[in-house]
């Protein structure tokens, strides 16, 4: 994607200040999502560095599905879901990691996950902690982590430290 069309694409990206806490930034993609170029924009720009290099896609609830879903279609690759935890029918494999209070688990079925090379995606960079959860759990059944991108990396939070400095960001702040 050209520079100009990824200028645009972030200038959709809209902050909202103190939401969902006082002193939080919540970053919004909502805007962006909704317009056609500048989705297909990003998700060209996630998958770009990896081509050809993954047979499929994986995405951790639910914003990161939303990125995974279209850029698994653009890639032309299957599609691995990772859920929060508890709402999987089947046995499945789970990983527990920190929040801020607190933990969460995710969750994901092993279908097709042996020996997959496996791009990892998600909207936000913050801690790093889903995606580091999310590696782990692609690891635990049987994938390969070919790589993690993120449409926007916040910076000053760690999050690229925890993923030991290995993920592609499209936009920072
Ligand atoms: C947000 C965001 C990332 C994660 C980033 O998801 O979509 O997945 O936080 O933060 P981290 O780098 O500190 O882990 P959230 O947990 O709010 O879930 P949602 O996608 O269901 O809204």
């Amino acid at each position: 994607p050209d520079a100009s069309a990824l200028t645009r694409a972030e200038s959709l990206i809209t902050s909202i200040p103190d939401y969902p806490k006082p002193g939080i930034m919540f970053r919004d993609i909502t805007p962006l999502l909704t317009d056609a170029a500048a989705l297909r924009t990003v998700v060209e720009a996630l998958v770009e560095p990896f081509e050809g290099r993954f047979d499929a896609v994986a995405g951790v609830e639910a914003r990161g599905f939303l990125l995974a879903g279209a850029a698994a279609i653009v890639a032309n690759v299957g599609l691995m879901p990772i859920r929060k935890a508890g709402k999987l029918p089947r046995p499945a494999a789970s990983v527990e990691y920190d929040l801020e209070y607190g933990s969460a688990t995710i969750e994901m079925h092993d279908d097709n996950a042996a020996g997959a090379r496996v791009l990892l995606l998600d909207d936000v960079l913050a801690t790093g902690g889903t995606l580091a959860a999310g590696r782990e759990l692609l690891e635990a059944v049987g994938s390969e982590v070919i790589g993690i991108a993120t449409l926007l990396e916040i910076d000053g939070l760690g999050g690229r430290q925890a993923l030991g400095g290995d993920v592609h960001a499209v936009f920072r702040v």
